[in-house]
């Protein structure tokens, strides 16, 4: 996620090291107002701005005039969401003389918890803020999960409203001693913590009179000295963002380094075509460079012309990365309609999409507890065990390791939005221990054999729409024409294959993908395969026609309006529905999505059945004839 989402490279001559941190805590802990004293103390606060503060601070605290109120210095969020405005991450940058830093600042509710990931993702700290008062909370829990899940392992805890506990060394102890516990148990390497009191800046920009039993750094020492190791692998990678071609004499390969460091002359392989060449250029918009690492946005040229496309990962030649299309991985979802496993997703890694789909919920994790629990489905915010099968194989890394070759986010195929974002943790052994088998015969030969072009008739429509009784009729016709058929029927594929799956819509995906894969399979053995079923959504339509090629996939809507459908109740399965005997009936209670663009739209409202069937046998007839070859 970490690439995909934030594709900002570093500057390739970097002056004052970057630091992103993430901010975690809710309104009430004093996340803005610790914010806002910290730039305040930094002395990034301009004079218009403290003008600015002053009269706000004055207006809306009467009673203690001369207080200033930091937190209005970085409560946009709030006004945000108090305007019903989507709030995304806010990001702040500041520097001092040493580093500059990107401040990723999040709300802290639990239907943010998509937001934190994001902001969580490129961060190499976070500054996890607790009341004295009240200790560690679910939501210290929540945010230090996600910050681990999304490989933040450093932690500065500020303990913060020590004043109102009287600044006792023995509250501040025991809420770090806790923590300690819970961020080690998390896999979080290093905690940090320190006393504050944010409004007053007592530790926050200097060190406080009120505490002396507090010996250490405060918290703006601390963010300019934390030591922030590179977390990713020594190995060299780059993904390829893009390929610049600016005429014959030039092919450059662009991207950003995601690990490790190259040499001019130094040896590479591209991944996956696994073609070896020597670094010849390494150009940048500063001039060339000898040598280059992670973090630096540049352009190779090569000693020799090797296949490489925008997605491909460039690495080391003896250490490449490994490759798998089987993975199990960490999903975090923040699709507003829920995970619905084996529907095809777009999967984006660095700068690679390819389509995926999650073919097991080990278990969700319940993000306040981290207890594991059994799940059908992820829904908005949850976070999942999953196995994801993917359908070609990629260069990759262990999230723990790389997070840019081991992150990567999941995208609606028919919305394009962002629906989850993910972490890989292992490749599945059996990916590797599979392989496909080659046939001498093929499709084309069977299909001649039987004097045919194969085809695949997608017959979609309501329950009742006529589906069966149109596609009977059309394979009659095809049969009398000497054609080879097989009728695939959603009904009767129930009583065995599918015996096992309900109405539910996780249950419909894997109907309709199975009945797809049969197909499919049918049609490689030369047949026209005539499939009914309701197949109520776009997305595994689709998904069908993306198993053939262009023209073999014809997918006829039986357009039935829902009354009349209702009307004709041909198995009074309508009228059970209605009566509240069935539940998830299509039409009723459940939804069914409309074609698009079918290749036949069958309005059936007048039409007698044999008209219609007419129609789908001259359009195979006419567009066979059109074929080539
Ligand atoms: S699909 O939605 O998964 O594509 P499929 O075509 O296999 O459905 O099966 C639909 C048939 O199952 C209907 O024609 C109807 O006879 C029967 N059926 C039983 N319950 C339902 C339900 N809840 N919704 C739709 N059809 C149902």
């Amino acid at each position: 996620m970490a690439s995909a989402m934030h594709d900002q490279a570093v500057p390739a001559q970097r002056e004052k090291e970057l630091l992103r941190f993430i901010t975690c805590g809710s309104v009430d802990d004093g996340k803005s107002t610790l914010l806002g004293r910290l730039l305040y103390d930094a002395g990034l606060v301009p004079d218009d701005q403290l003008a600015a503060l002053a009269r706000d601070s004055r207006k809306i605290h009467a009673d203690s005039p001369g207080k200033l109120d930091f937190s209005l210095l970085t409560d946009g969020l709030d006004a945000e969401r108090q305007q019903g405005i989507t709030i995304d991450v806010a990001y702040r940058y500041f520097s001092t003389a040493r580093r500059s830093f990107i401040v990723a600042d999040c709300p802290g509710h639990e239907q943010y918890t998509r937001n934190m990931a994001t902001g969580a993702s490129t961060a190499g700290l976070a500054v996890m803020l607790v009341d004295a008062r009240k200790g560690l909370l679910a939501q210290t829990r929540r945010h230090t999960y996600i910050c681990a899940l999304l490989g933040v392992r450093r932690v500065i805890l500020a303990v913060n409203k020590m004043d109102l506990v009287d600044y006792r060394q023995d509250i501040f102890d025991a809420i770090s001693t806790e923590y300690g516990e819970l961020a080690r148990n998390l896999g979080i390497a290093t905690v940090h913590s320190l006393p504050v009191v944010a409004p007053d800046g007592d530790n926050v920009g200097t060190r406080s009179s009120h505490m002396a039993w507090y010996q250490g750094a405060c918290l703006l020492e601390m963010l300019d000295s934390v030591d922030v190791p590179s977390e990713t692998s020594t190995d060299f990678r780059m993904p390829v963002q893009w390929v610049n071609r600016p005429d014959h004499s030039f092919r450059g390969y662009a991207g950003t380094i995601r690990g490790g460091t190259i040499a001019v002359g130094g040896e590479i392989v591209a991944q996956p075509g696994m073609q070896r060449a020597r670094v010849e250029r390494i150009v940048t918009a500063d001039g060339d460079l000898p040598e280059a690492s992670e973090g630096q946005a540049v352009t190779f040229t090569f000693d020799r012309e090797i296949d490489v496309s925008r997605g491909d990962v460039i690495a080391d030649a003896m250490r490449p990365a490994p490759m798998s299309d089987q993975f199990a991985v960490h999903l975090l979802w923040m699709g507003d309609a829920a995970l619905l496993p084996n529907r095809t997703y777009w999967l984006k890694i660095g700068a690679r999409t390819v389509n995926a789909r999650v073919t097991a919920i080990k278990h969700k994790v319940d993000v306040n507890t981290q207890a594991e629990l059994a799940a059908r489905r992820l829904e908005l915010n949850e976070v999942g065990y999953c196995n994801i099968d993917l359908d070609h194989a990629i260069a990759f890394e262990a999230y723990a390791t790389n997070r840019t070759l081991g992150g990567f986010i999941l995208i609606d195929r028919q919305t394009h939005a962002t629906v989850a974002c993910g972490m890989l943790d292992f490749a599945l052994r059996r990916a590797t221990n599979v392989h496909w088998q080659h046939l001498d015969l093929d499709k084309r030969t069977r299909g001649l054999s039987k004097g045919q072009m194969p085809r695949c008739l997608w017959f979609t429509g309501l329950s009742g729409a006529g589906k069966s009784t149109i596609a009977n009729l059309v394979e009659r016709r095809l049969h009398a024409l000497g054609r080879h058929t097989y009728l695939l029927d959603g009904d009767n594929l129930r009583h065995g294959l599918n015996k096992d799956l309900g109405f539910t819509a996780e249950a419909r995906v894997e109907n309709v993908r199975r009945v797809a894969e049969v197909a499919h399979l049918l049609v490689d053995a030369g047949l026209i395969v005539l499939v009914c079923v309701i197949s109520p959504f776009c997305s595994e339509r689709e998904f069908a026609r993306d198993l053939f090629t262009p023209g073999e996939f014809v997918e006829v809507f039986v357009d039935t309006p829902l009354v009349e459908c209702e009307r004709r109740d041909p198995k009074g399965l309508y009228q059970k529905a209605r009566a509240g005997l069935i539940r998830n009936f299509t039409g009723i209670d459940s939804p069914y999505e409309r074609p698009d663009s079918p290749e036949l739209h069958l309005l059936s409202g007048d039409a007698q059945a044999e008209q219609l069937a007419e129609q789908v046998v001259s359009y195979l007839l006419v567009s066979e004839a059109a074929a080539p070859g």
